[in-house]
């Protein structure tokens, strides 16, 4: 073989060499290529996967979450202005998201009214769904067999509240007629009251 062959030689084996590594290459590329292709639809099953559970989770916990309604009567709206020296000065808009807070795995909703059939239609409309419901009646406890009726038609247990003790008030607040109709009756913590009321319905 002369100088020029084994040159020739010589280079066209380096030449086939780089042209094998080359190729080794290019398929190793379009290997990892495809299997980053591959893995994609993983990571999407799994976000799918993920988002599905924490739906169930979010609906199993608004499902079994426990529903409290506090129900507040006549002049009750008043809180704060009305007689602080009795019922204090704080309103029941500035106590009820301190209570919603201490309670973060039950829902506490509150309505007030003046009027006694709103309250009636208020038990009748969540008493065969809720838990529980906190009844403060104001002065129709003292007069309404309307709303003994009702307490007494419902499902969920009623726990009659007062803020002041109405035991050593003037002597038309000793009689109470939905006492009677109610699970239990608390009386003369101010606004604890109602805490107290929900704590009753909670370890029920
Ligand atoms: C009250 C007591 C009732 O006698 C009175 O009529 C009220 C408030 C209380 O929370 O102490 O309105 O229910």
């Amino acid at each position: 073989m002369s100088k020029v062959q084994k040159e020739k030689a010589f280079f066209s084996f380096f030449t086939f060499e780089r042209k094998y590594f080359q190729r080794k290459l290019k398929v190793r590329i379009s290997e990892q290529r495809t299997k980053r292709k591959s893995e994609k639809p993983n990571f999407f099953c799994f976000l799918l996967a993920y988002s599905y559970l924490c739906k169930r989770i979010v609906l199993y916990i608004i499902r079994y979450m426990k529903k409290i309604q506090i129900i507040n009567g006549p002049n009750l709206n008043l809180l704060g202005k009305r007689e602080p020296g009795i019922y204090g000065s704080s309103s029941f808009d500035e106590y009820l998201p301190k209570l919603q807070a201490k309670y973060p795995d039950v829902e506490i909703d509150y309505y007030q009214s003046n009027i006694e059939g709103e309250l009636i239609n208020k038990m009748q409309e969540v008493g065969f769904a809720y838990d529980g419901i906190v009844l403060n009646a104001g002065a129709y406890t003292h007069t309404s067999v309307a709303l003994q009726d009702c307490i007494r038609s419902l499902n969920c247990p009623v726990i009659e509240v007062h803020i002041s003790n109405v035991h050593q008030r003037e002597e038309f607040r000793h009689k109470s007629l939905i006492s009677c109709a109610c699970r239990g009756v608390i009386c003369g913590f101010g606004l604890d009251s109602y805490r107290l009321a929900i704590e009753a319905i909670l370890s029920e």
